[in-house]
């Protein structure tokens, strides 16, 4: 039994929400409504972003500096809202880094909860995945749903432009439209039996304008932030021994490697709440 003594000398702190940049605030915004009580200190690596079209070796390190970075702010759990690094750097971290610097820690990702989603949304078992270069050339979208769902078809196709446009503040332009629809057509145009079509990338869900405006009626569009925060809920139910560690007071804290005083305003646009965000250096 927890008795009042040992459960004050539990050490809490906020859970760790890490992106390349602006993308993971969409993921953040779902699980702040799901998980209110919680404390939460986001990292976006925008003065590195984007991460898609990175080395795999370079977003490796780029995430495993800002996991250690969360961790030295004592987060007991870091979710990486990022697809590529979730594709690119999470097993490794995982299975060779968390052993070592931080056995009793948790780092979880984004792409996994989607996959368990996708499969009661589709009908025809043709899934069409958007992502960044990295994301798709990894196959971490085919490898999970063909292991989870065997029999079923998945479709990557890379959106190199569509986090420049999301992280240069295009996403409402006319160059949003050109990309938005190519690359709607172009996925599409491989097999006309996709009724399912991952946004597998966090930045994403920012274009949704655009992409519901291009998309044919009668496609799913799966938006991660609603699938993560369920997803996150459920692990913090299963995982008391996690969950202790979490602090709760419904704050949120959000850093930068860019200069702050261009990530804030455009933050507080996506959150829908004032950011004043730090910089930080990782
Ligand atoms: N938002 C990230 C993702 O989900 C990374 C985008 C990027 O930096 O290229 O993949």
């Amino acid at each position: 039994m927890t008795t009042d003594s040992n459960k004050n000398s539990v050490e809490q702190a906020p859970i760790g929400v890490f992106d390349s940049g602006f993308g993971g605030l969409t993921i953040l915004r779902d699980i702040r409504r799901v998980l209110p009580q919680y404390d939460y200190l986001f990292i976006g690596d925008n003065a590195r972003a984007p991460y898609g079209t990175r080395s795999r070796e370079l977003v490796y390190e780029f995430t495993l500096q800002a996991v250690k970075h969360l961790f030295d702010k004592r987060c007991h759990l870091v979710i990486l809202a990022c697809n590529t690094a979730s594709a690119e750097a999470l097993r490794t971290i995982q299975q060779r880094d968390l052993p070592v610097i931080a056995p009793d820690r948790r780092v979880l990702g984004v792409v996994r909860p989607t996959v368990e989603k996708v499969g009661e949304l589709t009908r025809t078992g043709h899934i069409g995945v958007f992502g960044t270069p990295g994301t798709i050339a990894s196959g971490s979208y085919n490898i999970e749903i063909e292991g989870m769902y065997p029999g079923y078809k998945v479709y990557g196709h890379a959106c190199p432009m569509w986090v420049p446009l999301v992280e240069n503040r295009e996403s409402g332009g006319d160059g949003a439209d050109y990309f938005v629809r190519k690359d709607i057509n172009l996925l599409l145009g491989t097999c006309t039996d996709i009724d399912t079509v991952i946004l597998g990338c966090t930045h994403y869900p920012l274009l949704i304008d655009k992409i519901n405006k291009y998309m044919p009626q009668g496609v799913n569009v799966i938006q991660q932030g609603p699938i993560v925060a369920d997803s996150l809920a459920d692990y913090l139910l299963r995982h008391p021994e996690i969950e202790r560690h979490c602090s709760r007071g419904g704050t949120c804290r959000y850093y930068t490697t860019e200069d702050p005083g261009h990530f804030s305003p455009l933050a507080s646009v996506f959150t829908g709440e004032t950011v004043d965000a730090s910089r930080v250096i990782l």
